[in-house]
């Protein structure tokens, strides 16, 4: 009896020991990198903002994290998924470089079981994006609108209109944003657009469609690029006559696009004072608003964004519940969304909002204190 017992309880052992063998060599690949992430680029501030939260956030969940950089290039994105793919990823969070491009990508990793979160910006027309984490775009728009439609006195004000790359879908739904406010101050007139004559022939359309939205886009894109908006503005300031100029407002898309239309506007000796929005918080721009040279931005705080795709990240991969706030049409697809709020930030209220939000230091700037 004993001696069954012992032979039943080796081959227990040997059992077991095979089983964890097998367990342990499965073990690397179950905790490798189960998450990869490709992102648009390092040559913006606004860039590695979100590298840096990643980075802080995967750690503090305790995950692995593979971060690829597409230096604005499409063919790049689609390696840099290609070999995250390679290395047995679960979840793909990506931010396009173009929308339309990134499907190919994001089809690829949907082929091999892996599910595709969507970051900041939305990859359309495809199937294969399974969760959409973003800021509210529409609200960075109206704030950039608001903010200048609340500077304005009189009428006649000379507005000059500036977006982002039109590859970008965002792009057009900040511009949305904005033309939703800004649409009725052109109709009663106290703005008047200075460089878009598409702009104009659609002055009167409260809202636009996106082929309407593509023609305005094309004639006042930074295709988000410093050296392209400064170009754009410097072209706009030599075309527009001295009556154009004087106090202007001018709505630029986002932080790096606005001080290079700022510094354009600033050396024109005829534009007396401008107003110009911007989006981001980066800490250049943080202290062009210091210094009154960039009128505003607007917050959006990375830290959330990049939090909200890793708990969607590792509730697909437990099979767990998302958290939606509603969905976002990409063409193909309702993609399940999280919107993200934004907050408006001025000279007036960087101290409450940057600095207490942990965003940055007073020491980060001069002339805070
Ligand atoms: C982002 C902005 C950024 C811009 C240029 C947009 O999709 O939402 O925050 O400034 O791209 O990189």
């Amino acid at each position: 009896m004993s001696r069954t017992f012992a032979r039943m309880f080796s081959l227990i052992v040997i059992l077991v020991s095979i089983v964890s063998m097998v367990g342990c060599q499965q073990a690397p690949a179950a905790s490798a990198i189960p998450v990869g992430i490709v992102l648009p680029t390092k040559s913006e501030p606004r860039w590695i903002q979100d590298i840096a939260s990643f980075e802080n956030n995967m750690k503090a969940a305790g995950y692995n994290v593979e971060i690829l950089i597409s230096e604005l290039s499409s063919a790049t994105e689609k390696t840099n998924v290609e070999s995250l793919l390679t290395k047995g990823i679960k979840v793909l969070i990506i931010c396009p470089q173009d929308a339309d491009a990134a499907a190919a990508a994001a089809d690829e990793a949907n082929k091999a079981g892996v599910k595709v979160i969507s970051y900041d910006r939305l990859i359309r027309g495809t199937t294969s994006v399974d969760y959409y984490v973003t800021f509210d775009s529409m609200a960075v728009g109206a704030a950039q609108a608001q903010y200048l439609i609340d500077k304005a006195t009189g009428k006649g004000n000379p507005l000059y209109l500036y977006a982002g790359a039109a590859s970008d879908n965002n792009a057009f739904i900040f511009f949305e944003g904005a033309w939703e406010k800004l649409q009725p101050k052109i109709a009663d007139g106290t703005f008047v657009i200075k460089n878009s004559s598409q702009a104009v022939g659609l002055q009167g359309n409260p809202k636009l469609t996106r082929d309407q939205e593509s023609q305005i886009i094309g004639q006042v894109t930074t295709d988000w690029k410093f050296d392209v908006a400064k170009i754009l503005a410097e072209a706009n300031l030599t075309a527009a006559s001295k009556a154009d100029k004087g106090t202007v407002f001018i709505l630029a898309p986002n932080d790096g696009t606005a001080r290079s239309i700022a510094d354009a506007f600033a050396a024109d000796k005829d534009v007396t004072k401008y107003y110009v929005t911007g989006q981001d918080a980066e800490k250049a721009s943080v202290q062009y608003i210091i210094d009154g040279k960039q009128s505003m931005t607007v917050w959006k705080d990375t830290r959330t964004l990049s939090k909200g795709a890793i708990d969607a990240a590792i509730a697909l991969i437990k099979g767990t519940a998302l958290t939606t706030s509603g969905t976002y049409n990409n063409g193909k697809k309702d993609v399940p969304a999280l919107q993200s709020p934004v907050v408006t930030v001025d000279k007036a209220n960087i101290k409450d909002t940057l600095i207490a939000g942990g965003a940055f230091k007073l020491t980060d700037f001069t002339g805070l204190q």
